[in-house]
């Protein structure tokens, strides 16, 4: 069966670009000439936009049709970006950054909630049928993952307009340091 990462035409449809989330990861990455790391990035939705804010960045997913589609958006927006294929849960480049990203939803394992996508157009009823799995990680647990992982949790939000986390939060946004 194919996986949604299998037809990122379909993923960009779910996935759309969000002038909010943007902001917050050009933000995030510090701006023009900082090394960035963009883990699991899919068909390129933030790479582009870090690209084009003058980071340095490299994007990395497990994805092949994924990475062609990025690859093809930075040529299209006319940014210059690296693409690599990695693993991230063991991967090794031998480059040192100054920011890592990983957004939104990208960590698969187990905590995983499976759902089932079927498409539509007006001519073609479930044309295609996508499976996507993504792991859940609870509130309480994120910080002591992050903490396992040498991260020292610095900012915590419930959206990217940096709003609080609340139990109404539909999302947890974090922004971390490495442990010196
Ligand atoms: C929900 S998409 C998010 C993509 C992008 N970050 C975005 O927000 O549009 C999840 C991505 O994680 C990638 N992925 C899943 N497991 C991975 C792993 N172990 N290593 C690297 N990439 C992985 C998938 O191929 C997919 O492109």
């Amino acid at each position: 069966m194919q996986s949604l990462y299998d037809d990122p035409e379909l993923y960009d449809l779910v996935a759309p670009a969000d002038a909010a989330m943007e902001r917050f990861y050009v933000e995030a990455a510090g701006g023009p000439g900082r090394r960035v790391l963009e883990l699991a990035c899919g068909s390129g939705r933030f790479t582009v936009p870090l690209a084009a804010s003058g980071a340095l960045v490299i994007g990395g997913d497990l994805s092949q049709p994924m990475l062609a589609r990025a690859r093809a958006a930075a040529a299209e927006r006319g940014v210059s970006a690296e693409f690599v294929t990695l693993d991230m849960r063991d991967f090794v480049l031998g480059r040192r950054f100054d920011a890592i990203v990983i957004a939104a939803n990208s960590d698969p394992i187990s905590q995983v909630m499976r759902t089932d996508w079927y498409w539509s157009t007006a001519e073609h009823n479930d044309f295609r049928h996508t499976p996507l799995e993504l792991r859940q990680i609870f509130p309480q647990e994120l910080p002591l993952l992050l903490e396992a992982g040498g991260l020292r949790l610095l900012e915590r939000f419930g959206d990217f307009d940096r709003g609080p986390l609340t139990a109404a939060s539909h999302r947890q946004v974090c922004v971390c340091a490495a442990m010196v």
